[in-house]
């Protein structure tokens, strides 16, 4: 069977058995705690936790998954052996509170033997078995109903059937969340397949994991406990590259006597046909015999998996919108695709090879991801610009790491983080370079440097306020007021004092404090006989308003009343920033495309600052698109309307940002239905209280990040303004009409060229009258004519000019020139042929006149030039000199 026609067996096999077929969900999760989708179940996490409730309660469908980074990492074992990857899929069936562990266990082996036609001798199921301190009894239930499958079979469970602990026989998406036991099915593929059971879970190539059925029983809560659910729902996973391998491999189960691999199926063909092309290399299907001793060719046949592995996971996380970058689950990303052109270069593929390798991946899943059709260019071009930026310093990189391998023979953590920092060397990518040379790195030494640059941004850029609060339990967030209102009454409930000011906490604020990119606010905090001015809040880690003010506090007390009214116009301005800001985020991502995502954002009342993701600078006419759309925007008067839901049930399309952290309730910002965004800023009521936007900025600040800024409202206003009076001035200035102030200007660019003609036509015939003076005054000795002059000159071109015209009309000699140009000498010498033959060398004369001067100077012998200091000995100096 081809790997197509294994995918669609499976979706039938189970819309045969009533499962709605659904389309994978994004590699993006839709939980904060993990860094990518890593399996099937991740968004049906809602449903298993009974929080939502699903359309159907039967599911199948095949699910892009990633495991690099986080609770489930592949990453470093893939390319060194066959069955490991960054990105699978994951074929799976889900029952939601429907059917549970005997249809789970039948119809996996009825697909399995009677429709793949696995042998099914060579099959065994585990079981769980908690050891000690783990969740959960024995699985009794999936071991009968595992018994009787295999009894019917004519099989000995005793010898089918193995046991497993938590680690092996416990499944869980993350720290916490549903989870349950699993029986997973193994596959011997020893060529004699009569192991027996023994190579189960034991690392061996010879006897692989293809399917996983869990049993979704538990909620594991962050404190430990494993809650059982309300329902019970079936979660299964099964390794589709591992079932086309095996097929492959085995020639659908006629032949075991090669080792089997997932790269022999077709899912691999194209790309490895294209590395052959490439590199010039056949793949030889070897596997590193000795890790410590790798040989050419099985490295040569790891880097053709790592490459094929690696294109497939950046395709398809771009094509989701997951972008490199420089944190998170992007840097994770980037980590992944610098290995791979570090690889490639071991292959000799020159830069640029990996984006070229995404048209293949797109003609082997585009069909089934769409998105990835879809994206190709825009995949293409990300990939690409990541590969020249890593690229210019790779080379320079690499030897520096190979200088230290061979000067120190270790890589110190200082070196490491040299080669992070300078170079872009991810710490795993130099470990593993490290390791193919057999030598130690030190990573702790690594962090250690790491840590220390960390807080130097820190100090570099925090303000010393926020730590003028410590975390402590006992201490309630304040309640914050100023959704609604800009004023209101709250009483003090506790001071803090810093060396430069004191933050006044209350028991609620219309204050809003310094958050998700949006300043604090300021205004007057007015006591009875005692008024402040607060001048900045910000939020201390327990979630306190801390109101910054100065002045005597004497006159105020705990439990007084104040009335805390917010400098409303500069609040206002900001709401109009940040609201702006969302409209600017979803034009971007309308115009430039869906991988645009926030990266960063700053929000005052003067502008808004909106850093995010995109690989190139935007052109001017996509800039001039989401301009306009945005202004189209606001002047539809859009409606803005936040409300606040559980995270788990917030509308499909709102944008989170997993890179923050958001509680279980949070606040969604609608405007006018295009845009919805999490956020927990302040905003106006309608888009056309913004007014106008115009984008003031576009640059890009690293490698993948772009920085908009604009201005809106009133700032806009101001910078109209501004932009007024100064063509206000430039029209007076120009005794014109501002609506001629163009044409005023040609006209005086245009007189101005012809001015600067004339004057150059002036000052040629200048030259050229004392040139002729000067000739007249020539001396002559020996056949040879001598100039020798101190001449007005506005520069020492116009010097040498004159000098040149002199020697011209001068048949055979030399002609020697100063000037005193801004208070310091210039000199310039010619001479003729003739007198070079009778020795008198331009650069000679000019390096012993400069000399005199305090001065240097030198050239050629037909002409030289120099400066000197001693403007006083000029004229002394060039009237001494004779042929
Ligand atoms: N959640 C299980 C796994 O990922 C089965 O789908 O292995």
């Amino acid at each position: 069977m081809t790997s197509n026609e294994i995918r669609q067996s499976f979706l039938d096999f189970f819309s045969s058995k009533q499962h709605a077929i659904v389309p994978s969900a994004s590699l993006m999760p839709d939980a904060p705690n993990l860094l990518f989708t890593n399996a099937g179940m991740n968004q049906f996490v809602p449903y298993f936790l009974g929080e939502r409730e699903s359309a159907n309660p039967r599911i199948a469908d095949t699910q892009k998954c990633i495991r690099a980074g986080g609770k489930h990492n592949d990453l470093e074992d893939v390319g060194l052996d066959t069955y490991h990857h960054t990105f699978f899929e994951m074929l799976g069936n889900w029952s939601i509170g429907d059917y549970f562990k005997k249809e789970a266990i039948e119809w996996a082996w009825e697909l399995i033997t009677e429709v793949w036609k696995f042998p099914k001798e060579r099959l065994y199921a585990s079981v769980y078995k908690p050891g000690e301190g783990d969740p959960a009894e024995f699985d009794q239930e999936a071991y009968d109903f595992w018994k009787a499958v295999f009894e019917k079979a004519g099989l000995d469970p005793e010898i089918h059937i193995v046991f497993g602990n938590k680690k092996d026989n416990f499944w869980m998406m993350g720290d916490t969340g549903p989870c349950g036991p699993c029986s997973e099915l193994h596959v011997d593929l020893t060529p004699d397949g009569d192991t027996k059971g023994s190579l189960v879970n034991a690392d061996s190539p010879y006897c692989i994991e293809i399917w996983n059925l869990v049993f979704i029983q538990f909620n594991a809560t962050p404190e430990g406990d494993y809650v059982p659910l309300k329902a019970q729902h079936v979660d299964t996973g099964m390794g589709f590259e591992r079932v086309a391998g095996i097929m492959a491999t085995s020639k659908n189960f006629t032949d075991f006597s090669t080792p089997p691999s997932n790269y022999n199926s077709d899912l691999f063909d194209t790309l490895f046909q294209e590395f052959e092309k490439l590199s010039g290399h056949s793949y030889q299907r070897t596997l590193p015999a000795d890790l410590d001793n790798i040989t050419d060719v099985e490295m040569k046949d790891i880097i053709f998996r790592v490459l094929a592995d690696h294109i497939r996971c950046l395709s398809c996380s771009i094509a989701d919108g997951i972008l490199p970058g420089n944190e998170n689950r992007n840097y994770v990303l980037r980590r992944i695709l610098r290995r791979a052109v570090m690889y490639g270069r071991k292959l000799g593929l020159e830069n640029g090879f990996f984006a070229n390798l995404v048209p293949v991946v797109v003609n082997q899943l585009g069909h089934v991801f769409p998105e990835l059709a879809q994206q190709e260019e825009i995949i293409k071009k990300i990939i690409k610009s990541e590969e020249d930026a890593f690229g210019r310093t790779l080379d320079r990189g690499i030897q520096l790491f190979d200088k230290i391998a061979t000067d120190e023979g270790e890589i110190s953590g200082l070196n490491a983080f040299t080669l992070y920092d300078t170079y872009g060397f991810p710490l795993d990518l130099t470990e593993l370079m490290a390791k193919q040379k057999g030598i130690s790195v030190d990573t702790k030494g690594f962090e250690v440097e790491m840590e220390k640059q960390r807080s130097k941004a820190r100090a570099s850029q925090k303000k010393s306020d926020i730590l003028v609060a410590d975390s402590d339990s006992a201490l309630e967030a304040t309640k914050f007021v100023g959704f609604d209102t800009m004023a209101d009454e709250a009483e003090l409930i506790d001071i803090v004092e810093a060396d430069d000011a004191a933050y006044l906490v209350f028991n609620q604020t219309p204050f809003y404090a310094e958050m998700g990119g949006q300043v604090g606010d300021t205004g007057a905090i007015e006591f009875e006989g005692a008024h402040f001015q607060a001048v900045d809040t910000i939020k201390d880690p327990n979630g306190r308003h801390l109101h910054k003010v100065s002045g005597d506090l004497a006159g105020i007390a705990l439990g007084q009343v104040a009335n805390l009214i917010v400098d409303h116009d500069r609040r206002k301005s900001i709401e109009r920033h940040h609201s702006a800001t969302h409209v600017l985020h979803w034009a971007l991502r309308k115009v430039l495309g869906t991988h645009v995502r926030q990266a960063g954002s700053l929000v005052d009342n003067q502008r808004l600052r909106f850093d995010f993701s995109h690989f190139e600078a935007i052109k001017p006419e996509q800039l001039a698109l989401i301009e306009r759309l945005c202004n189209e925007q606001l002047l539809a008067n859009c409606k803005v309307e936040w409300f606040e839901t559980p995270f788990d049930q917030k509308p499909k399309e709102v944008m989170a940002f997993f890179g923050d952290k958001y509680g279980d309730v949070v606040r969604v910002v609608d405007i006018g239905g295009f845009s919805k965004e999490l956020c927990g800023g302040t905003h106006v009521r309608g888009t056309g209280e913004i007014g106008l936007l115009k984008i003031t900025s576009e640059t890009g600040i690293s490698a993948g990040t772009r920085r908009i800024e604009a201005i809106v409202g009133d700032s806009l206003y101001s910078h109209i303004n501004d932009i007024e009076s100064t063509i206000a001035i430039a029209s007076k200035s120009l005794s014109t009409a501002p609506n001629e102030l163009l044409k005023k200007i040609d006209v005086v660019l245009a007189r101005n060229a012809e001015l600067e003609k004339q004057l150059k036509s002036f000052k040629q015939k200048a030259s050229g009258n004392l040139a002729d003076d000067l000739l007249k005054a020539a001396k002559e000795s020996n056949g040879l004519k001598l100039v020798a002059a101190k001449v007005e000159a506005s520069d020492p071109n116009a010097l040498r000019q004159l000098g040149a015209n002199v020697i011209g009309k001068l048949e055979e000699g030399v002609v020697l020139l100063g000037a005193e140009i801004k208070g310091k000498v210039s000199v310039v010498a010619f001479a003729s042929q003739g007198a070079i033959a009778a020795g008198y060398k331009a650069g000679d004369i000019i390096r012993e006149t400069t000399a005199k001067l305090n001065g240097r100077g030198g050239g050629k012998p037909d002409f030289a030039m120099g400066g000197a200091a001693n403007v006083a000995d000029l004229q002394k100096t060039i009237d001494a000199f004779s042929l």
